[in-house]
């Protein structure tokens, strides 16, 4: 059997959902690609802490060297978080011609452009599906299925922490603090929330979501940004009364070369479908010349959520690797036979 080597940079949240994925997934995984995927090294802070039972002691490493210079591990996926060290990493990662995945918002958003031209340079890929919009693949579908399109609009809620904390201050009238705290203990905020609830954490993903819609480098600091932490629970009351819900939304709109790229609470009618999407659930609206409009739901947040899209990159590298995109069809005779339920 098969086997491709990754090394996971962090074991938090998203690590572990990457963890439970690639173990209880296994049959799935090397339905799509052929391979197994073993995860062979796990860099962390904190050799002693408490984590997930299933996972081996002697995975775990705070050496990035011992990684980098494995020559058998082929995929090195960032879950750690911040600038650096994680740009370090994954610039060493390329230069030893390792492929990359990261979940890295706050890293593709300030540094994407010489991250990717570097990778182009050593003839590796890079994947970074999970940081936009948790387990919706929609990058993915702008890089690819929406390719023959220009697109006009991108616009949505991006940030679960946000929407879970407005949603509940609205139906269920917790206070701004206790909810960020659930949100926390849940795994959806930042390590440092205020990325979360001041609007941040949309701008990266705006910043990602633009610079591929709008084929355009967009810098980070040119998205307009206003978080929610001056929203208090009477306006919420107030807004409710008028028949408005108020959402964290990211707004990016292309027209004669020029963008317009903001991050701002808004108030959506409720009779809108943006104004249905309640906890940490995102929803990413796109408008094409030639598809017309789409619209993108799913969890925002979250281990297995987020794993599902970290999971989904490391798929694609070794299929593109192996070069086996068309090669799935041939495993039709490698699938379990499955009954079909009787209609009565
Ligand atoms: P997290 O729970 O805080 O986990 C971070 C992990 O990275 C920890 O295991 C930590 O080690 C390790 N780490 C941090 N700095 C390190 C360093 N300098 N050296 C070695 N290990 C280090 O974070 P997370 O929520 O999983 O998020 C990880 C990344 O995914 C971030 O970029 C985040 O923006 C992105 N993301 C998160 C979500 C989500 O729902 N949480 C969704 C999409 C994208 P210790 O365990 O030893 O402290
Ligand atoms: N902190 C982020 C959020 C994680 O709440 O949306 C998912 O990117």
């Amino acid at each position: 059997l098969g086997k491709i080597k990754i090394a996971l940079l962090g074991m938090g949240t998203v690590g572990t959902g990457v963890w439970q994925i690639v173990h209880e997934n296994k049959e799935e995984i090397l339905r799509s690609c052929g391979y197994e995927i073993e995860v062979s090294k796990i860099l962390v802070r904190d050799l002693e802490k408490k984590r997930n039972a299933d996972i081996p002691q002697s995975l775990l490493t705070t050496n990035y060297e011992e990684i980098v210079n494995d020559k058998e591990i082929e995929i090195v996926v960032e879950l750690m978080g911040g600038i650096e060290p994680a740009k370090g990493y994954i610039m060493k990662a390329i230069e030893n011609k390792k492929h990359v995945v990261t979940a890295n918002k706050a890293l593709i958003a300030s540094h994407g452009d010489e991250i990717i031209e570097k990778a182009k340079e050593k003839k590796v890929i890079i994947q970074y599906e999970a940081s936009v919009g948790g387990g919706i693949p929609v990058l993915q579908a702008i890089k690819e299925g929406l390719s023959g399109n220009k697109i006009q609009e991108v616009m949505g809620i991006v940030n679960g922490t946000t929407n879970y904390i407005l949603t509940k201050m609205t139906k269920e009238k917790v206070d701004f603090e206790t909810v960020l705290k659930e949100a926390q203990d849940k795994g959806y905020a930042e390590a440092d929330p205020t990325a979360d609830i001041e609007g941040y954490d949309a701008a990266h993903k705006l910043t990602i979501l633009a610079s591929l819609s709008f084929g355009s480098n967009v810098n980070f600091d040119s998205v307009y940004r206003e978080g929610i932490t001056k929203i208090t629970p009477l306006d919420i009351e107030y807004a409710d009364e008028l028949g408005y819900a108020i959402k964290l939304l990211a707004i990016g709109k292309e027209k004669d070369n020029e963008m317009e790229l903001r991050v701002h609470p808004t108030f959506i009618p409720l009779s809108h479908p943006l104004a249905a999407v309640g906890d940490a659930f995102n929803a990413v609206f796109l408008k094409g010349n030639a598809v017309g409009e789409l619209m993108f739901y799913g969890k925002g947040a979250g281990d297995l959520p987020t794993g599902s899209a970290v999971v989904g990159d490391m798929i694609s590298i070794i299929k593109n690797k192996c070069n086996l995109a068309d090669e799935s069809l041939k495993t039709v005779d490698k699938k379990p036979n499955k009954s079909v339920k009787p209609m009565s």
